[in-house]
């Protein structure tokens, strides 16, 4: 029977084809437990093309006139659970005391800028809470440590001479242009407590929109992870809940490869279920009132 009739079935030997291609792709690994997510997503998209076998499918995929639908067979194959404020813990970590180290040292060498990337950012509540943290922290800091000249009225959410650089990446098209429209449901606001709600949101009917001066520094833009090419002189890389879908070897080229596009004593956060045990000695281990982030290891020439 034809795909479309919904018999089509996998060789051991496609399916395997298909597996490599989607590794080969993104990094994302699909071992036996989660090999019936696969079959699921490709049957879907095989009923979608309209094709019988998936062996034309995989042919498909591979020739220049599939590069569209290989993306999207990818965005099938992604899992975009995320949520603003995730692991409170590790953001009081990175708030209270590694944010506010780095603005010391900053500070010191006279380097106004702050990059921070979200790698896997999903629909984009990651980059906001790290938006709206680091505006907390840069207005606290400066509490502490008056500027020398009067803060322009209104305040700016990032005083200057300070710059802030959010780098919000995914693979996935449609969960970018989410983020990028920045408007969130009331069950998707469930941690974003009030002040934060009055500060950086808008009400939009019965959402909630991400106000245009906490935007502004939250730039969204492809990106694929299994690639060479990464953004380069990041102070912090939030790669959160991507690296459990990759395989070990992968995610070992992955942390090499943050470890080049960080600044010295840059850090890395991973998440809750994820560790750099056993894959690197580029980072050493920063734990804090149940918070854990990796800070670069520099290397004494
Ligand atoms: C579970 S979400 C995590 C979102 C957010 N970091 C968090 O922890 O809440 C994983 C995201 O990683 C993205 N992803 C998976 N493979 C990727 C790759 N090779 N390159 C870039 N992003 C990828 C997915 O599209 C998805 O949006």
């Amino acid at each position: 029977m034809s795909a479309t009739g919904v018999a089509a079935q996998f060789t051991e030997a496609e399916l395997k084809l298909l597996q490599a291609l989607v590794y080969q792709e993104c990094g994302m690994h699909f071992d036996e437990r989660r090999a019936h997510f696969l079959q699921d997503r490709l049957l879907r998209r095989l009923k979608e093309c309209q094709l019988d076998s998936f062996y034309s499918y995989y042919r498909l995929l591979i020739s220049d006139a599939g590069k569209q639908e290989l993306a999207r067979l990818l965005e099938n194959l992604t899992v975009n659970e995320t949520s603003f404020f995730r692991n409170k813990a590790q953001l009081d970590l990175f708030h209270k005391y590694i944010l506010d180290d780095l603005l010391h040292r900053k500070q010191e060498r006279r380097d106004f800028s702050l990059r921070i990337w979200s790698a896997g950012c999903s629909t984009g509540q990651e980059a906001y809470t790290l938006a709206m943290l680091v505006a907390d922290g840069l207005a606290y800091y400066y509490l502490r440590n008056p500027l020398p000249f009067e803060m322009p009225s209104p305040k700016p959410v990032v005083p200057p001479p300070w710059k802030v650089e959010i780098l919000a990446s995914d693979i996935s098209y449609s969960v970018l242009r989410a983020g990028q429209e920045g408007i969130y449901t009331e069950s998707q606001m469930a941690n974003v407590d009030y002040s934060y709600r009055l500060r950086f949101f808008d009400k939009v009917g019965e959402r909630y929109a991400i106000k245009k001066a906490l935007k502004e520094f939250v730039h969204f833009d492809f990106h694929n992870l299994k690639t060479e090419y990464l953004p380069q002189r990041n102070d912090i890389i939030f790669c959160r809940n991507v690296m459990m879908y990759f395989d070990e070897a992968e995610q070992k080229r992955l942390v090499e490869k943050f470890s080049r596009c960080l600044n010295a004593e840059g850090y890395l956060f991973v998440g809750h279920a994820e560790s750099l045990l056993g894959l690197t000695d580029k980072f050493a281990m920063v734990h804090r009132n149940s918070g854990t982030a990796y800070q670069r290891v520099e290397v004494q020439m």
